[in-house]
This record gives C-alpha cells, sequence and structure tokens, in this order.
C-alpha cells in the first residue's frame, strides 16, 4: 500500500521537554515552568523522562496535570526510580496514568496517533552499560546507590542488569515501533537514554568511554536500526534527554535524533510547530528553546 505524505499544514504543536527534575525546583519554579510549557498554547506536551523521584512521582505528576490541563505523553527516566524502585514506581505511575484525564504513560499506551500521518510512540530507556568502558568504567552513578533493585549488587552484577534493563526496553519498543510503522509515515519516539554513540552528547561533545555505558541504551537503537532499515521511505524522529546537553544526530538517513539540554532547577523547553525554528532566551528560570523537528 502506497504511504501517504506528511501534511505539515495540519502538525498539531508539541512541547517537548526532559529532565525537569522538579525535585529541585521551587514552587515558583514549577509555575514558571508550567507558564513556559503553555506558553505557545500547544495541543500536547511531552515529557522525556527524569520528571522527579519515586517518593514524590506520583504526586508531582498529578500536580502537573492539574496544572497543564493538557494531554502530557512521558517517559521516567532514571531519576523518577530513585529512593524506590522500578516495578512498583512504573505500576504506581501506570495506576495514575489509568485513572488521569491527561496523563499519558507511553510504554502503556503503545502507538498514540498525532495526526493522520504522524504517530507517537515511547520507552524509558536505560543506560544498558554496551557502549564504551563498560568493564572497567571508575563512573560511580547515584543510581547505583539509590534504586532499589540495584543498590545491593556488585559491579559485574550490576552491569549484566543494566543490560538486561536494555534489552527489556528494546522489546517493548520493538512492538510499538513496528506497529507504528505499520501504519504511520512518520513517527514520534520518546524516551529518556540516548540510544545511540552520537547522540549521547555531553557538553558540547559524544560522551567519553566512561560515561557513555550510562549515557546511552544500545539495545533500542539497535531496534531502531533494524526497523527503520526496513522502511526507508518512513521516516522517525527520535526525542531524549539524560546527558542534560543539546546535540543531533542522524544514524540513518531517515532517523534523526535530537537530544534535550535541561540544567538541574533551570529546565529548558523545546517546542515543536513542525513549521519554524526559532531560539529564544527568556525568563527567570528557563532558558527556552523553540525549534521545528525538520520534516525530511
Ligand atoms: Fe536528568
Ligand atoms: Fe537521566
Amino acid at each position: 500500500m502506497a504511504r501517504k505524505s506528511v501534511d505539515m499544514t495540519s502538525m498539531p504543536k508539541l512541547a517537548w521537554t526532559a529532565d525537569i527534575h522538579l525535585n529541585f525546583l521551587s514552587r515558583k519554579g514549577i509555575d514558571q515552568l508550567c507558564t513556559d510549557l503553555l506558553s505557545t498554547r500547544p495541543d500536547a506536551v511531552l515529557l522525556g523522562g527524569d520528571i522527579s523521584e519515586a517518593d514524590r512521582l506520583v504526586r508531582d505528576l498529578a500536580d502537573l496535570e492539574a496544572r497543564l490541563q493538557t494531554p502530557t505523553y512521558f517517559v521516567l527516566g532514571n531519576h523518577d526510580f530513585y529512593r524506590g524502585c522500578i516495578t512498583e514506581t512504573r505500576a504506581a505511575v501506570s495506576a495514575l496514568a489509568r485513572r488521569a484525564q491527561f496523563l499519558h504513560y507511553l510504554p502503556d499506551t503503545g502507538v498514540v496517533e498525532i495526526s493522520p500521518t504522524v504517530a507517537l510512540v515511547g520507552v524509558d530507556g536505560w543506560g544498558d552499560a554496551r557502549f564504551g568502558n563498560t568493564l572497567h568504567s571508575p563512573v560511580i552513578l547515584n543510581d547505583f546507590l539509590h534504586i532499589q533493585e540495584i543498590k545491593t549488587l556488585s559491579a559485574s552484577a550490576r552491569r549484566l542488569f543494566f543490560q538486561a534493563l536494555g534489552d527489556e526496553e528494546a522489546q517493548r519498543i520493538r512492538t510499538s515501533l513496528a506497529a507504528a510503522l505499520d501504519r504511520y509515515p512518520r513517527i514520534l519516539l520518546l524516551t529518556h537514554v540516548p540510544p545511540f554513540r552520537e547522540s549521547a552528547w555531553h557538553q558540547g561533545r559524544i560522551s567519553d568511554d566512561d560515561y557513555l555505558p550510562y549515557f546511552s541504551c544500545k539495545a533500542v537503537g539497535d531496534v531502531i536500526l533494524e526497523l527503520l532499515r526496513g522502511v526507508p521511505e518512513a521516516r522517525l524522529t527520535v526525542l531524549c534527554g539524560h546527558t542534560h546537553s543539546p546535540g543531533e544526530a542522524r544514524p540513518l538517513p531517515n532517523v534523526h535524533v535530537r537530544t534535550c539540554a535541561s540544567d538541574y532547577g533551570m529546565p529548558q523547553v523545546a517546542e515543536s510547530s513542525w513549521t519554524s525554528r526559532r531560539v529564544r532566551k527568556c525568563t527567570r528560570t528557563c532558558e527556552l528553546v523553540y525549534f521545528g523537528i525538520p520534516v525530511h
């Protein structure tokens, strides 16, 4: 069946951000963030993980929903499991999203239609200890100390655990991405951890080999490459965060990856109108970066 071309004139407006780390923001800072997120009247908000921490995540998500009153699609990041455990946190967030009016946890929702030609999918993603210095990295992450399932593991067990987490994420996205590619010519994929070495931006360059094991999710990237190579006429835009440093990558001609910038206490809002590209700095708490996701 012939695929329809993307109709740019009917693109809804999306506001995307990642790594907002609400636990580092004052009430005033959260007010400002919400004002910024709504400043261009988006049709939907995309939150790419590291929203808060496990012991307050459900409360923070419910608070965001009440403030934004806008469909909000999100994935979770590693910080969202701090001071909790992965399985219970995901279960609590899933339960919240099921009863919420505007909150949608993308790993549960599967394929979301944004327009007749554009679909949204998402997966949390984990640094899966496959790129870089996986065996001898001296890096100690807070993940090792503050996530229930991880804090008792030895270094070698931890590496295997991160790889298993990456494999689970890859399986999840394989299902939803394949389903989306069957029906839509243009896909947005929201995830927390950069899925490619070349998208693991950190302070203007690709992360070094000691950080790469934790700043990239190779298993998810491999699925993306495999599926998108098979459908060269489809276009995928990956929106990720985690490294807090902006950058772009094109691992395939039909795959475009954007990594979101953020500072603790100073979240940045990237908003896609699909047709414009402009950069604006403003507000006391946020640098706003507006951009249009290129239509290939
Ligand atoms: Fe973060
Ligand atoms: Fe993160």
